[in-house]
């Protein structure tokens, strides 16, 4: 992190020769305010906490008015005027939402994850926050876990990628200006990888796996000066991540050189106790202290159990100082001494609130994948006249928010229903639901079938509910919920009957299982949870007001079965060619996913040819340019989206079929052409050795570009890496 300012380091050393052990103490705490639930509810604390200097921090306060209330009770009425951190979830917007971050990463644009995160900031900083429990960074294959819609996917290079975008968009470029936020990159390290997909479950993954895929997106978020880390719920390997010394101070801190603030998660330090590593919360404080979180988030076992560990020597006075200077440096960097009430005192204007929900649906459209679209059923014809708009998902502007809402209003979102009624002002729009989101109500799937009849498509808004995904929301059967396909299979019959299209679009946070609704519909989009513009967003995609270009940043299962299916798996000793039995596959359900990585259709239809690499052979310190020409020989101007992935045909440790190195875009006008280049920097090419120290080896590495990790529409061509 850049060096503190003198007269900052000289406050920080005076302030914590005045303060009492309760007051140190306080500095280490974050209590909740009850403006929204992100936990188990704790028991309640006062304003006099504040005042007391028990409580130094806050998370879940929402308003403007009822921070700068906290602040001045800490600034103005505490016996040190110690200000506040104030923190918040702010996952994918704050007031204004942005589409969740899994359905965002499909943009596969770092300028607009951070644009999207520098306009969240300046909303939350304008209601007082100054601290955002974010980006979560946790890379996930598994889409029965809930959070995976919180993340950047499946691979360890888009999260170093959004990483950097994230924290420098919520940072900005001066962690102290009134409109920055501090960055929590989250949650450290591997909770993607719960057993089974399920919530909180253990992770016991090796350290390669850990270095290769969960690390390198803290790693880059540490490049990056993020100001805080939070360490995950889970155990590694049977050791609490909140107490575990060897992946917070060595790895974190001393590998990396981390150096900022670790904040518990929501009432984790208590959970060791739960976790069978701590009697009491004494021993819980005292492993957390030790391992090196700074923050007791919500549980109180700071203020609680610290006297008495300090009595009984579990853990010493300078630990305490070392973790209240780190949170002192926090708060100096963030210009809190300087000026407490910055952050809130700039109301956002009209005119900027309407610019930020042009952005939302600009991103939000972008954000939506057409992962088919047979017989060009999209766009719409502009001749539409009669539209079927069926399902639980139609008329949901609540849902449209996904899960992470926080300070967003349930009423500020945009229906499909009030997009394409926009965007379709002439047609005739005939809205049933037919069903519910859950339950096994059926009861009205005949009068929406019904609405079949004379329509000249059928479009069904189908998938999950806001808190389907996201905390505490695994699941075991990640398909359509409730009646929903019960629908879709009474829609696709009758519609199939009058020979007009079904456009299917799922609302998710995570792949849906649903290949038979993929092999049936006339086309299917994945919509994510596309935020405030939804409707707006929608409507633009299936109008042909804007041409699809969103890509998939996660493989779609056909069974749950094949989970966890990437595309960056070892090959195995008897890999899935078909040379009988003997080989690695199932006997009962294909390898191939029902969508690969990177997958996404446009209304363009585009052809690479001529990859070519500006050199053959070359050295750690060579950058090789690889080249492809691309073609558009669709009838609509459209943005390709093309993959750089390499596979290293020889090393020590076996290698991945495929590693993602690279991605460009190129839009093209109908009947062009042009040269897409992107630049391979040879060093990124390095592996872990056996010892899992980073290595490049010498030898022959396939390049290869393509439109999705889908080894059959790739271009490949040979590099010879020499020492
Ligand atoms: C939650 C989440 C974490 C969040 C925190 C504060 O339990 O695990 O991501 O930032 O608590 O709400």
């Amino acid at each position: 992190m850049r060096t503190l300012k003198p007269q900052d380091a000289r406050r920080i050393g005076t302030l914590i020769e005045r303060m009492s052990l309760t007051e140190k103490l306080g500095q280490l705490t974050m209590m909740a305010a009850s403006h929204t639930v992100t936990g188990p509810q704790i028991a309640g604390h006062s304003t006099d906490d504040i005042r007391s200097g028990r409580i130094g921090n806050l998370l879940n306060l929402i308003g403007a008015s009822a921070a700068r209330e906290m602040q001045r009770l800490a600034v103005e009425e505490s016996r040190l005027g110690i200000p506040l951190l104030i923190g918040l979830d702010v996952i994918h917007g704050h007031r204004t939402l942005f589409p969740t971050p899994l359905a965002e990463a499909a943009l596969f644009d770092p300028d607009t994850w951070a644009l999207t995160a520098r306009e969240a900031a300046r909303e939350a900083a304008a209601d007082g926050i100054n601290m955002a429990f974010a980006p979560m960074l946790d890379v996930s294959r598994d889409p029965r876990w809930g959070r995976t819609v919180e993340g950047p996917g499946e691979s360890p290079w888009v999260g170093q990628w959004l990483a950097e975008a994230k924290v420098r968009g919520f940072q900005g470029a001066d962690l102290a200006a009134a409109d920055s936020l501090a960055a929590v990159a989250k949650h450290f390290c591997g909770y993607g990888a719960v057993t089974a997909g399920r919530e909180y479950a253990s992770v016991d993954v090796s350290d390669r796996t850990l270095l290769e895929v969960h690390m390198p997106a803290f790693a880059a978020a540490v490049r990056c000066e993020v100001a805080a880390v939070m360490p995950a719920f889970t155990d590694l390997a049977g050791i609490p991540m909140t107490a575990h010394a060897g992946m917070l101070r060595e790895r974190l801190r001393r590998d990396l050189g981390f150096d900022g603030v670790l904040v518990s998660d929501y009432n984790a330090i208590a959970e060791l106790i739960q976790h069978g590593v701590a009697a009491d919360l004494i021993e819980a404080a005292a492993l957390a202290l030790e391992a090196g979180v700074d923050i007791d988030m919500v549980s109180g076992a700071y203020l609680k159990g610290l006297p008495v560990a300090l009595e009984r020597g579990l853990v010493s006075a300078a630990q305490v100082d070392e973790a209240v200077r780190r949170v002192l440096t926090l708060k100096a960097r963030l210009g809190l001494f300087e000026d407490p009430y910055a952050r809130g005192r700039v109301a956002q204007s009209a005119g900027a609130v309407a610019q930020r929900r042009r952005l939302a649906r600009e991103v939000g459209a972008r954000s939506i994948v057409l992962l088919s679209n047979r017989d060009n059923a999209l766009p719409l014809p502009g001749a539409t006249r009669r539209l079927a708009l069926l399902g639980p998902l139609a008329d949901a502007p609540a849902e449209m928010r996904g899960p992470w809402w926080c300070a967003a209003e349930p009423d500020a979102q945009v229906s499909v229903l009030e997009g394409m009624r926009a965007a379709l002002p002439q047609a005739q729009i005939l809205h049933a639901s037919g069903v519910d989101i859950a339950g096994d109500d059926e009861s009205g799937i005949a009068a929406a079938v019904e609405l079949c009849d004379g329509a000249d498509a059928a479009l069904l808004c189908l998938g999950e509910a806001a808190t389907m995904s996201g905390e505490a929301a695994s699941r075991a059967h990640p398909g359509l919920p409730g009646r929903q396909r019960e629908l879709a299979e009474a829609v696709l019959a009758r519609a199939g009957a009058r020979s007009i299209p079904v456009i299917a679009v799922l609302f998710c946070g995570r792949p849906l299982i649903v290949p038979w609704l993929a092999e049936r519909a006339s086309a299917l989009l994945a919509a994510g949870f596309p935020g405030c513009e939804a409707g707006h967003a929608l409507a633009d995609i299936l109008t042909g007001r804007l041409s699809p270009s969103g890509r998939t940043p996660i493989t779609w299962p056909r069974a749950v079965g094949q989970i966890p299916l990437y595309f960056g798996q070892r090959s195995s000793g008897r890999p899935t060619d078909p040379i009988g039995p003997f080989a690695s596959r199932y006997i009962d359900e294909s390898n191939e996913p029902l969508f690969p990585f990177g997958h996404g259709l446009t209304y363009g239809r585009f052809t690479l040819a001529n990859l070519r690499l500006s050199s053959q052979s070359a050295t750690a310190s060579d950058t090789v340019e690889v080249a492809v020409d691309v073609e558009n020989r669709g009838g609509r101007r459209a943005q390709e989206t093309v993959f750089l992935f390499a596979r290293r045909l020889k090393s020590r440790v076996a290698p991945p079929v495929l590693e993602l190195h690279g991605v460009g875009k190129i839009t093209l006008d109908p009947g062009t052409r042009g040269i897409l280049t992107l630049r391979l920097p040879v060093a990124q090419l390095h592996s872990l050795g056996p010892d899992l120290a980073p290595v490049l080896e010498p030898g022959a590495v396939e390049i290869l570009v393509g439109p999705s990790a889908d080894r059959g529409s790739l271009l490949a061509g040979r590099l010879e890496i020499s020492a």
